[in-house]
C-alpha cells in the first residue's frame, strides 16, 4: 500500500522474445490493474543476467520490452514502467534481504534447480539468490499484489516468508504481498512437448508461438501443435496437447472449455487448431503494430524509460531509507 493506494507489481526478464506463456500467463493481465491500482511494471535486465546474454542483445531487448510493455495496453502516464537496473535500490535491498533469506529456502527453488540443471557450466551466486532480488522488487514498492504465472508462485511465497520474519524483527516494514494467478492461462506449455512449459528460451521454435510472430508463422505453429490419437476436442486426462489448445482458445476467445467443446462438437483436430491460430493471429496483430510503432521512436522510449525510472526511485527510496533506519545504519 503506498498513500492509501493498492499496489500491483510485476517484471518480466529481457533475456528472449517473449512468448504467449508470459502474454497470456503475465503481461496481458497487467493493465487492468492500472485503473484500481499503483502499477508498477519492471524489465528485470539484473535478474536476466544470471544466465550469460550477449550485451547487444541485452540492451535491444530492453527497448522492446518497453515497447511491448506499451503496446499490451500499458499506458506510462498510468502505470511506471521502467528499468530495473535504472534504480539501484533494487541491488541495495537484494543485498540486505539475502541476510534474511536461508541457504535451506534457496535450495528448494524449483526455477533453481531448473536453470542449474540446464547451465551447469555457470551455476553461480547470483542464480541462487535470484529469489531475494526477485523478493526486493516487490517488497521495495510496499505491493500488495503481484500477477505471475504459476511458475513464479513459489518465489512469491519466499518473498511473502522473507517479508513476515523481516517484520516479526523490524515490526511494519513491509507490506505483505498476494500472487495474482488466473486459472486460465497460468501454464501454457510447449506446442512440441505439451508435458513442458513454453519457454522463450526453448530451442525449437516451432514449440514456441512468440507474441511478435507474423500470422502465417503463427498458424502454421499451430497447424503443427503437437495433440493425441483421438479426434473429439474436450478437456481430459493425458490429452495434454488438446487441453492445452483449449486453455489458449479460452484465453484469446473469452469463452469457457464448455463452450468450446460444444463449439468443435463433431469438428476434427485440424479445423480446431485452425481456429485457435486464428484467434490468435487476430488478438496479437494489433499489438504487433502497436509494437513497430513505438519503437521506431527511441527517443521517446528512452524518455519514458527515464520518466519510470524517476518515478519507481522517488517510492523506491522511501522504503530503502525506512530499512536502513530500521537496520541500525547510520544515517548521514
Ligand atoms: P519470466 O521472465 O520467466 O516470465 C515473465 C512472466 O511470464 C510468466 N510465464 C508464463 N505464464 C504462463 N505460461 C507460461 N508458459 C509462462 N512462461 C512465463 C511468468 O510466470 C512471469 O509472470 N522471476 C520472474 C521475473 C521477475 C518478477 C519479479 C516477477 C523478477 N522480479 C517480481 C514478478 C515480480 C521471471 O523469471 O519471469
Amino acid at each position: 500500500m503506498l498513500n492509501d493506494q493498492k499496489v500491483s507489481f510485476s517484471g518480466i526478464q529481457p533475456s528472449g522474445n517473449l512468448t504467449i506463456g508470459n502474454y497470456l500467463g503475465a503481461l496481458k493481465n497487467f493493465a487492468e490493474y492500472t485503473e484500481s491500482y499503483k502499477c508498477f511494471y519492471c524489465i528485470v535486465d539484473e535478474h536476466a543476467i544470471t544466465v550469460r546474454q550477449v550485451p547487444a542483445d541485452l540492451r535491444r531487448r530492453s527497448y522492446e520490452m518497453m515497447a511491448l510493455y506499451m503496446a499490451c495496453g500499458l499506458d506510462p502516464e498510468k502505470a511506471t514502467l521502467y528499468v530495473q537496473s535504472h534504480v539501484p535500490a533494487h541491488a541495495e535491498l537484494a543485498w540486505i534481504l539475502n541476510c534474511f533469506t536461508g541457504f535451506g529456502e534457496l535450495s528448494r527453488m524449483t526455477q533453481f534447480k531448473d536453470k542449474s540443471q540446464k547451465h551447469a557450466d555457470n551455476i553461480n551466486a547470483g542464480l541462487f539468490t535470484y529469489p531475494a532480488l526477485m523478493a526486493a522488487d516487490i517488497l521495495l514498492y510496499q505491493t500488495d499484489i503481484v500477477p505471475v504465472g504459476i511458475d513464479q508462485k513459489q518465489h512469491v511465497e519466499l518473498t511473502r516468508d522473507i517479508a513476515t520474519r523481516f517484520n516479526q524483527l523490524y515490526p511494519g516494514t513491509f507490506t505483505i504481498p498476494e500472487p495474482i494467478i488466473k486459472k486460465t492461462g497460468m501454464k501454457i506449455m510447449s506446442l512440441a512437448d505439451p508435458t513442458k512449459k513454453m519457454s522463450k528460451s526453448d530451442e525449437n521454435p516451432n514449440a514456441v508461438v512468440y507474441i511478435l510472430d507474423d500470422k502465417d508463422t503463427v498458424i502454421r505453429k499451430f497447424k503443427r501443435a503437437v495433440t493425441d490419437s483421438e479426434t473429439c476436442v474436450r478437456m481430459g486426462e493425458g490429452k495434454d496437447g488438446i487441453n492445452n489448445l483449449i486453455s489458449i482458445y479460452s484465453c484469446f476467445t473469452g469463452k469457457t472449455a464448455e463452450e468450446i467443446e460444444r463449439e468443435f462438437d463433431g469438428r476434427g483436430y485440424g479445423e480446431f487448431k485452425l481456429a485457435v491460430g486464428e484467434a490468435c493471429a487476430d488478438s496479437l496483430d494489433p499489438v504487433r503494430e502497436e509494437f513497430a510503432r513505438i519503437l521506431a521512436d527511441k527517443a521517446y522510449l528512452e524518455a519514458m524509460m527515464k520518466k519510470g525510472a524517476d518515478e519507481a526511485a522517488y517510492y523506491a527510496r522511501k522504503t530503502i531509507t525506512k530499512v536502513r533506519r530500521k537496520l541500525g545504519f547510520v544515517q548521514i
